[in-house]
């Protein structure tokens, strides 16, 4: 499945307008590079945790990768920042191959993986001049970078302390000042934010929304609303595979652009009016709910352009079933996302 600009994916509908219908403010960053991943694979033993997949990411998009526990968002971020091999397939980021040109393209990207590693005896002040010396900051600049990170990334008050002394948010601003200490043009977070307080969570989005206005920035999460907070894309992964791709508020629309029809029946059964409704224009799927003594419960999923209830109701008085429920609901972006990556 290849998917980038001009073309979203959204469970298995690939809809060739979407991202046209956003205009590409990102066209004057013109000094990032794009990044390509065409069909990448990768495989721990038989565990296959990236399978065949192929992404576009425009420069200064803030891209979310949204998905639940395993599914591979980690792995995905790992080869894209040269620390992990692929197994197959092939990533560029401008110019550079993962394979030919790993140290360059370690040089562009400043990553924040899942757990830190710190230095816990190291007060903070120390560990980043020492981050500054070792990504090649001359010494006459070092303590202005560390300085101008510290504000960034709200460390101020806590640049004498010892690493192991702070609260895991603080920790979690050491980790990103370390990624972005050489100003990479390409910033790759996984799971930023994850274990901290609301407020805290607030302030790591902020933050990201500022470096997103000048850098590509990818980041992994399994919170959809901070998905749809901070990102102009969102990619959902599921078992290794890409789901749905498209600008967040393409992928909103997309999902309300269905509906829900639940309704529950009497003098008929779940195999003669699955059938029957099946065959209505505008339905795309019907469902049976639990089984209740003597009725039957369904969920019609509508295309939203399609108001199926007319017909819908003519077959019930028609057939001379009972109504007991006839409810129509506008599926949320949060039922689309557990329904693409629920296990089965
Ligand atoms: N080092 C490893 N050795 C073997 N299998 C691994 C390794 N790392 C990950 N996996 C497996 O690869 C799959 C994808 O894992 P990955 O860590 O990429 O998922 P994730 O989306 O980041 O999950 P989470 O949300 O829990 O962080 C899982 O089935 C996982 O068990
Ligand atoms: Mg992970």
């Amino acid at each position: 499945m290849k998917t980038g600009r001009g073309k979203a994916v959204f469970g298995n509908q690939v809809f060739s307008a979407a991202l046209k219908t956003q205009p590409n403010r990102n066209l004057w960053k013109k000094e990032l590079d794009m990044i390509h991943i065409e069909h990448l694979t990768k495989r721990y033993g038989d565990t296959v945790a990236v399978n065949d997949v192929s992404l576009d990411i425009e420069k200064g998009e803030v891209l979310g990768l949204l998905g639940p526990n395993g599914a591979g968002k980690t792995t995905t971020l790992r080869v894209l920042t040269g620390y992990l091999p692929p197994t197959d397939g092939t990533i560029r980021v401008g110019e550079n191959d993962i394979r030919s040109d790993t140290l360059s393209i370690k040089g562009k990207i400043g990553y924040l993986p899942e757990s830190a590693p710190l230095y816990q005896n190291m007060l903070v002040y120390d560990y980043l001049m020492d981050v500054a010396a070792i990504r090649g900051i001359t010494p006459d600049r070092r303590m202005a970078r560390v300085r101008e990170l510290a504000s960034i990334c709200a460390l101020e008050n806590v640049m004498h302390k010892a690493i192991h002394e702070l609260s895991k948010g603080y920790r979690q601003r050491v980790g990103l000042a370390h990624a972005m200490m050489s100003d990479p043009e390409i910033l790759v977070l996984d799971e930023p934010t994850s274990g901290l307080d609301p407020n805290q969570i607030i302030e790591i989005r902020e933050i990201i929304k500022e470096v997103g206005k000048e850098k590509t920035v990818i980041f992994s999460t399994h919170i959809l609303s901070e998905a749809e907070a901070t990102c102009d894309r969102i990619v959902i992964i599921h078992k290794g595979k890409i789901v749905a791709d498209g600008a967040t508020e393409e992928l909103k629309q997309q999902a309300s652009g269905r509906y829900t029809l639940s309704i529950k029946l009497t003098g008929t059964t779940e195999a003669v009016c699955k059938d029957v409704f099946r065959a209505v224009t505008g339905v795309f799927e019907v469902k049976t709910g639990a089984p209740e003594e003597g009725q039957v419960s369904l969920q019609l999923s509508c295309d939203a352009a399609t108001d199926v209830r007319p017909s819908v109701y003519r077959i019930i008085r028609d057939k001379d079933w009972g109504l007991l429920e006839f409810h129509r609901e506008s599926r949320s972006l949060e039922t689309v996302f557990r329904e693409l990556t629920k296990e089965n």
